[in-house]
């Protein structure tokens, strides 16, 4: 027992010791700081030089305004090759600004695609269609897709009883609507107007068709062509979901 605690005093003792040499006054070397304590810069920030005590600025980046961020460089070419705005920006909308812009979406009635690519642009949108889409809403467009078939899922409209525009099935895409979630993370820009073509062209009689009626959230009218019965007038009127965070 004498032992153990003559041990333990000696062990303590001696950490007492070897601690004690750690001074203010004599303080660990660090060789290259920069590597044990790492700096981030921030690209749009002034960069400083947290070790010096002179003017606190890298020369490189003087120029700048001390950023170590640069702008590119003078006739770098944009990498859009479509030309198409990505309008899913990931922005928060409000319910009333989700309104709003599915409203204002359904007087587009032309794709920005270059006219000239219908023909290929409408290919792939039945390729993706069919890729993305069908498992819910069918090959057919009558929302009677696999998964709904099978029982496992349900509520999918026929695109006949929506009154839809180019612009508003892309909207809806780029947005989500209710229980469909929105498709910007699995379609780019152009490739959700091509989709949107597609369903227009092949489920509504054409691209560009006018929307039947004034477009407003709480009043939809089934499409007068075709005589259906109107099962989106009780979906269209409860917009309930919020729209992508
Ligand atoms: C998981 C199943 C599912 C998938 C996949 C899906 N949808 Fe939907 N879609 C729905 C449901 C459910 C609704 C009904 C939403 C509502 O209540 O308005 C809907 C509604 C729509 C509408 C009508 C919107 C309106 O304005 O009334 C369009 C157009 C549409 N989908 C297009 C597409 C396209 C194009 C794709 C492929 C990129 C797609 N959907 C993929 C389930 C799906």
């Amino acid at each position: 027992m004498t032992k153990n605690i003559l041990k333990i005093t000696a062990i303590l003792g001696f950490a007492a010791i070897s601690l004690s040499s750690c001074s203010k006054q004599n303080p660990p070397l660090v060789y290259f700081p920069d590597m044990y304590f790492p700096v981030a810069y921030d690209p749009l920030a002034k960069a400083e030089d947290a070790y010096s005590k002179h003017e606190n600025e890298i020369p490189a980046f003087v120029k700048q305004n001390g950023a170590t961020g640069l702008g590119p460089v003078n006739g770098t070419v944009a990498q859009n090759k479509e030309g198409v705005a990505d309008e899913a920006a990931n922005t928060a909308m409000t319910m009333d600004q989700y309104n709003a812009g599915y409203d204002a979406s359904k007087l587009v009635t032309a794709s920005p695609l270059d006219p000239a690519n219908q023909q290929k642009d409408l290919e792939r949108g039945k390729d993706l269609y069919n890729k993305t889409c069908a498992a819910c809403h069918g090959t057919g467009g009558d929302g009677q897709g696999s998964i709904v078939a099978s029982g496992a899922y349900s509520g999918v409209p026929n695109y006949k009883d929506r009154q839809i525009t180019v612009g508003s099935v892309h909207y809806v895409l780029t947005n989500g609507r209710n229980a469909m979630g929105s498709f910007a993370g699995q379609l780019k820009p152009g490739d959700r107007w091509r989709v949107a073509m597609y369903v227009m062209n092949e489920f509504k009689g054409g691209i560009n068709p006018a929307p039947a009626a004034p477009a407003t959230a709480t009043a939809t009218t089934p499409d007068p062509a075709t005589a259906a019965p109107a099962p989106a007038d009780a979906a269209a009127a409860s917009v309930t979901t919020s729209p992508k965070k």
